[in-house]
């Protein structure tokens, strides 16, 4: 009867802060193998005259300790959420998993990379931060042309000058210096000029240049060439039209203009009613540019052109402002999901 009294204390005692130490609690006092399970086992060598009193003070004990057991769930369940019984609902939808994009400045680069491929042009690459020969002297660039100054181009370093490059034609002179003849390559990448951010200007676009060096390359090589890069990109009823140009890198020089593909030639606000867009710049390689990359001018001709990714961006989807390339605003860049 004694340790009936002392097990009786202990439940009383008992408490439980955590779902640990309630199934210690359940372990000892509840189940089959519990001390109060072991006192229902001696019933058989409790002598007959106290076999009354004793069953009926270990009931006693059993149901206490259950009552107990029942009190330090109630108190567990409200102290967290650890032992909540329904803590997720298991039959909602599972989360959606966001599909990112690809940026449209790379998927309009990929595609004009995919359409210059299919006619023999491979892919090359220069630094951004270039030198004055590979920017500029090399280029044909007169010793004060204006493009040099401090207000288009960003310099890192005077004597010798070290800048951002302003375009990608600096990659023709990196690619020529390298390479014999023929060469007919793109390259695309970034540039950065010290513009005033608009919606018509940035400090940091994208240029694809490409060029074609080789005996006998003549204009016609370079009209046929981006008449069908027009087609190929805007469509095949776009019309393309050469204008007298001037580039130190070039000679002659044109600027290249396609039919607007917005209003198809009637007239609106993105080809100021002209019903014409400039797309690229382009021309015949100087020979001044070949003699300074080492390649014989008597002998090779080539033709070159550079032209914005963003403008070509711009006018495939009609956007109206650059700015929107750069802010990351996942609203825009939602749009380009299915290219
Ligand atoms: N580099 C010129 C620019 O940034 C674009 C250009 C014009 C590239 C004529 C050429 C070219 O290769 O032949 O404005």
């Amino acid at each position: 009867m004694s340790s009936i009294d002392k097990i009786k204390d202990e439940i009383l005692k008992a408490s439980s802060v955590s779902s640990d130490e309630l199934e210690a609690y359940r372990v000892r006092f509840i189940s089959k193998k519990s001390i109060i399970g072991e006192l229902f086992s001696q019933m058989k060598d409790v002598a007959p005259a106290d076999k009354k009193a004793y069953g009926q003070s270990i009931n006693e004990l059993k149901s206490l300790a259950q009552n107990k057991f029942q009190e330090l769930i109630k108190s567990l369940e409200g102290s967290g959420p650890s032992i909540d019984p329904a803590p997720f609902d298991l039959t909602l939808p599972s989360a959606k998993g966001t599909l990112g994009s690809l940026h449209p400045i790379t998927i309009t680069r990929n595609r004009i990379i995919e359409i210059f491929e299919k006619i023999g042009f491979n892919v090359s690459d220069g630094p951004e931060i270039e030198d004055d020969w590979h920017n500029f002297t090399a280029l044909n660039f007169p010793p004060n042309h204006p493009a040099r100054e401090m207000q288009d181009t960003f310099f890192l370093e005077k004597d010798p000058d070290i800048a951002l490059r302003t375009h990608t034609s600096s990659v023709q002179i990196r690619v020529m210096e390298n390479k014999e003849p023929p060469i007919r390559t793109l390259c695309p990448g970034r540039v950065f000029r010290n513009e005033a951010i608009s919606a018509r200007a940035h400090c940091i676009f994208h240029q694809v240049e490409g060029f074609y060096v080789n005996e006998n390359v003549s204009f016609v090589d370079l009209k046929q060439t981006l008449f069908h890069f027009a087609k190929e990109m805007f469509g095949k009823d776009t019309k393309v039209r050469f204008r007298p140009s001037y580039f130190p890198f070039t000679e002659p020089s044109a600027e290249i203009d396609i039919s607007c593909n917005i209003c198809k030639g009637k007239g609106c606000n993105i080809c100021k009613y002209t019903g014409w867009v400039e797309i690229a710049g382009a021309g015949m390689i100087d020979p001044n540019v070949f003699d300074n990359c080492n390649i014989d001018s008597e002998k090779y001709t080539g033709f070159a052109f550079g032209m914005g990714i963003e403008r070509i961006a711009m006018l495939i989807w009609e956007i109206n402002d650059l700015r929107l390339f750069t802010e990351n605003d996942i609203r825009f860049l939602d749009q380009f999901k299915s290219y």
